[in-house]
């Protein structure tokens, strides 16, 4: 067996660890990421101490001098992190107390690194929300301005795939930007859930020092001390609340993916993703694969196994801490990145996507998009709407037959239908008629989607 000395926490120990087992163990080297927030937690701790009589004020000049220095190494990347003090906070306090001595010892007074670790990574995950929804913000302004452009361009719009109903583009942009609006909402409410206080909980029974919770929380910005010390420290719903909100996220990233790919393709072609957001082929020289929309929807997947990894974690583990919740930090971290990552790479994409508005005028005026406006003018004229929609599916046969559009039958053609039809039927036939007759709330008219646009805007700022 191989052996090390000088741990924080071996005096219990007759024999060192295991070297491989110290490796085993180590969670340095991932979450030395929660650095900062180790040292925000540490000075908010020591503070408080001192303001309830614990330490003295020399003794938390020197703790807080102290980290300070150690957060200057730390951002020049001069720090050296050491696997035998196996995670971010046995590393940072024993470089404390190598700096200021026995005043560096009593910083753990009070406290545990199970309430530590439960500050640090709830004080992390606040942040990095925070940047994401900067993030987030930037794709849907950009989602905004396409959408402006937009209002007006007539495309097919499709269930089960199929040609429906004719759309304009930005109507179906606007759907992309509610569903981001959504995950907005969702991310920032996990913030709202997360911020609250563990520091005090110590390692899960509390702590028999006279401490005032209140403060600490209040120093970190956390609305409130946590309610249950026990909870406090095994609790890590806020991480799957917070995976669980990317999940949706990067599933909606990917269905709009999705449909950016099918758009790309030469049988659809109605967009044209830039050079800059593609890559070719190392053997077919005609290539320009759509690689941003395909890794993102690639990624997806990848979320959504933090999201499981991150609920199996949980579902076995009794009351309270156990060392199992080392395993969340790296589905967490990981989480952040991908998120970061595939939003920028849209919100910086977005901008650049090529309409073919052609191609999508003439892709609408395939598949009978009109044929409902033909059955609602059938209705206003009297007709109830099962008897309107036999006389349309008629008129829709006799298209498919001679291969036209319902707007290319002539005037007789369709009064052999119905009598009832009459010359300003053309007006509903046309793609422009049928989008701009639907124009209540939520609906695909260029007008009520400029409407909806502004108003879009106007709760972005
Ligand atoms: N590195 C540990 C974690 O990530 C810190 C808490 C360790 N606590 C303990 N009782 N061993 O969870």
């Amino acid at each position: 067996m191989n052996v090390n000395t000088q741990k924080l926490s071996s005096a219990r120990f007759a024999q060192a660890t295991d070297a491989f087992v110290e490796i085993f163990t180590a969670s340095v080297d991932f979450d030395k990421r929660m650095a900062q927030q180790d040292i925000q937690g540490s000075i908010a701790h020591a503070t408080m101490l001192c303001r309830v009589g614990v330490l003295t004020q020399a003794e938390l000049d020197l703790i807080v001098n102290g980290l300070a220095q150690i957060r200057d190494e730390i951002e020049r990347g001069e720090f050296e992190w050491s696997i035998k003090q196996e995670d971010v906070h046995m590393n940072i306090e024993a470089k404390l107390t190598d700096l200021i001595g026995i005043a560096g010892k009593k910083l753990h007074t009070g406290r545990s690194r199970n309430d530590q670790v439960a500050t640090d990574i709830r004080l992390y995950l606040r942040d990095e929300i925070t940047s994401i929804l900067v993030e987030l913000k930037r794709l849907q302004l950009a989602i905004l301005t396409l959408a402006q452009t937009h209002a007006e361009t007539i495309m097919p719009g499709f269930t089960h795939l199929q040609v429906a109903q004719p759309i304009t583009f930005g109507h179906h942009l606007m759907a992309w930007f509610e569903m981001l609006c959504r995950d907005a909402e969702r991310l920032s409410d996990c913030s709202k859930r997360l911020n609250v206080s563990p520091l005090g909980a110590a390692a899960l029974a509390g702590t028999s020092y006279p401490i005032d919770r209140h403060l600490s929380a209040q120093l970190l910005g956390f609305s409130r001390p946590s309610n249950n010390s026990l909870d406090s420290v095994s609790d890590r719903d806020f991480a799957i609340e917070f995976t669980a909100s990317a999940s949706i996220l990067m599933m909606h990233l990917s269905r709009f993916s999705e449909e950016l790919i099918l758009w790309a393709s030469a049988q659809f072609d109605f967009i044209d993703i830039p050079d800059a957001f593609c890559t070719g082929s190392s053997i077919m020289p005609q290539k320009k694969n759509p690689d941003v929309p395909e890794l993102v929807r690639g990624k997806s997947g990848r979320v959504t196994g933090h999201l499981m990894a991150l609920l199996m974690l949980m579902k076995s583990q009794p009351l309270a801490y156990n060392k199992d919740n080392q395993e969340d930090k790296e589905p967490i971290f990981d989480t952040v990145d991908t998120l970061l990552n595939c939003l920028r790479a849209y919100a910086d994409m977005v901008p650049h996507l090529v309409a073919k508005k052609e191609n999508m005028y003439r892709a609408a005026k395939q598949g009978f998009a009109t044929a409902t406006d033909l059955a609602d003018y059938l209705v206003r004229k009297g007709l109830a709407f099962r008897d309107a929609h036999e006389i349309v599916g008629l008129a829709v046969r006799l298209g498919v037959e001679t291969k036209r559009d319902l707007s290319e039958l002539s005037l007789s053609e369709l009064q052999s239908f119905s009598a009832l039809i009459g010359e300003e039927v053309f007006d509903v036939l046309s793609l422009e008629g049928s989008v701009a007759s639907r124009s209540h709330i939520g609906g695909t008219a260029p007008n009520t989607v400029k409407f909806a646009i502004e108003n879009a805007r106007q709760q972005l700022n």
